[in-house]
């Protein structure tokens, strides 16, 4: 497996990989259509932050995208495609997008976890430090916030 930068023409395959990662959770269909948009990478996001594919034997099987402002910078996709969750490629995007961030000088990458993969993030070495609440179905739903610096990890 290696780690590349993602080109602007991967982003239907990125949105594709983001979408089938969600429904990994078993989320109703619904809900993944209400998340569209925040699931959705444009050849722009692309190009405007550090997005980094995992790529093995040519197919692309995860990304993530980091958003850097100023010294601080939001961990906004860490996405791995459903036949390679649990082998190890979540770990080696994470410890390469804090590598990343270490070089832009940010001192804290915050990220709005899925509650699913807080374990991850904390096995990463992310701590909590709130919750953000949305709707979904008339209903409130909170998802961990988590922060690490990322020259800690
Ligand atoms: C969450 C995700 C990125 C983790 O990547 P992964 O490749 O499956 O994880 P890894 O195999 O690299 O696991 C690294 C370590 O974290 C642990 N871990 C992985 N997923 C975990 C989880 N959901 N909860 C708790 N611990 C977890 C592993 O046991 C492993 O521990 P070890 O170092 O002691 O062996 C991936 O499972 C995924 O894309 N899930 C579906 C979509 C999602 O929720 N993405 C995150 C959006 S915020």
């Amino acid at each position: 497996m290696s780690i590349r930068r993602a080109l602007p023409e991967e982003s239907v395959t990125l949105t594709q990989i983001s979408h089938d990662a969600k429904r990994h959770w078993g989320y109703p269909e619904h809900w993944i259509q209400h998340w569209q948009a925040d699931l959705s990478v444009s050849s722009d996001f692309i190009s405007n932050n550090q997005v980094y594919v995992a790529e093995n034997d040519g197919v692309l099987i995860g990304f993530y995208a980091l958003v850097v402002r100023d010294n601080k910078a939001e961990l906004e996709h860490l996405w791995v495609a459903p036949d390679h969750i649990g082998t190890g490629v979540g770990k080696e995007l994470f410890i390469h997008a804090m590598q990343i961030a270490a070089g832009e000088n940010v001192s804290e990458v915050e990220i709005s976890a899925d509650p699913n993969a807080e374990g991850f993030y904390q096995r990463m070495g992310a701590s909590r430090i709130g919750e953000v609440t949305s709707e979904i179905d008339g209903q409130a739903r909170r998802v961990p916030r988590l922060a690490i610096d990322p020259s800690s990890s």
